[in-house]
């Protein structure tokens, strides 16, 4: 990770901003490795020790939350009219730029990772890196093995557009309900890939992205931060070391 400025790590960790953490090194109240630092522009290595009114503080470069999205929030940063997912944690983070690290539709539920880490966002969606995304979906009619098979091909959509292949399991006691395995993320994909066999969607929800799966203890609406096996698994499968 790259070395960060003492002001903007005093800022986050102390939740702080920018020009109140500023002026505290200015005074004198903030110590670098047991030294007094002043100078607010001063480049901080990750493992470094930093204290506040001799109060240790501790940050973390970046945040990683999953968030159980309910139906009719958008997945954006932000929004005039309607509430987003990143408005569900605001008041916790209230000075982290965070996203949805891919986005579900308004009526979708499950598993938003929200961050403010660019670059693994970018290699967690890249269709280069091919991370799964799991979904559970409800159908209007029962799937099949048509339906399956022509997952297992890849699916052209109606504008001509083909889809990478996609894992289609059907649940034995109820066709109605299946589990879909992606690789990408076209918009609408999964309604337009069924719309394709005439069935339509009638709830979906993302179970997990890559390794990492929705915690069932979080309610609707409710987020955690990912633990560090769950950060270290996503690194692994989008790539990143
Ligand atoms: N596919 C869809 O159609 N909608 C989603 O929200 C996610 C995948």
């Amino acid at each position: 990770m790259a070395d960060l400025r003492l002001d903007k790590l005093v800022a986050q960790a102390a939740d702080l901003p920018r020009s109140q953490a500023r002026r505290a090194i200015l005074a004198g109240r903030v110590m670098l490795d047991g030294a007094v630092c002043r100078r607010p522009d001063q480049k901080v290595e990750q493992t470094a020790r930093l204290t506040l009114d001799g109060d240790p503080l501790c940050w973390e470069e970046h945040l990683y939350l999953m968030v159980n999205k309910p139906a009719g929030v958008l997945s954006a940063s932000r929004d005039p009219h309607q509430q987003t997912v990143v408005d569900l944690v605001r008041d916790r983070y209230p000075r982290r730029e965070l996203f949805p690290a891919g986005r579900l539709d308004k009526d979708s539920t499950g598993f938003v990772l929200l961050t403010d880490d660019g670059a693994l966002a970018h290699a967690l969606l890249s269709p280069r890196h091919h991370v799964e995304k799991t979904y559970k979906v409800t159908l209007d009619l029962p799937a099949d093995e048509k339906m399956q098979r022509g997952f297992a091909d890849g699916v052209t959509l109606a504008d001509g557009e083909r889809m990478l292949l996609a894992r289609l399991e059907i649940e034995a006691e109820d066709p109605t309900c299946v589990t879909v395995v992606l690789h990408q993320g076209v918009y609408h994909q999964i309604k337009r890939m069924f719309g394709v066999f005439g069935a339509g969607v009638r709830t979906l929800h993302r179970s997990a992205i890559g390794p990492v799966r929705l915690d069932p203890q979080l309610a609707p609406g409710q987020s955690r931060p990912l633990t560090e096996q769950e950060l270290k698994s996503l690194r692994e499968a989008a790539g990143e070391k």
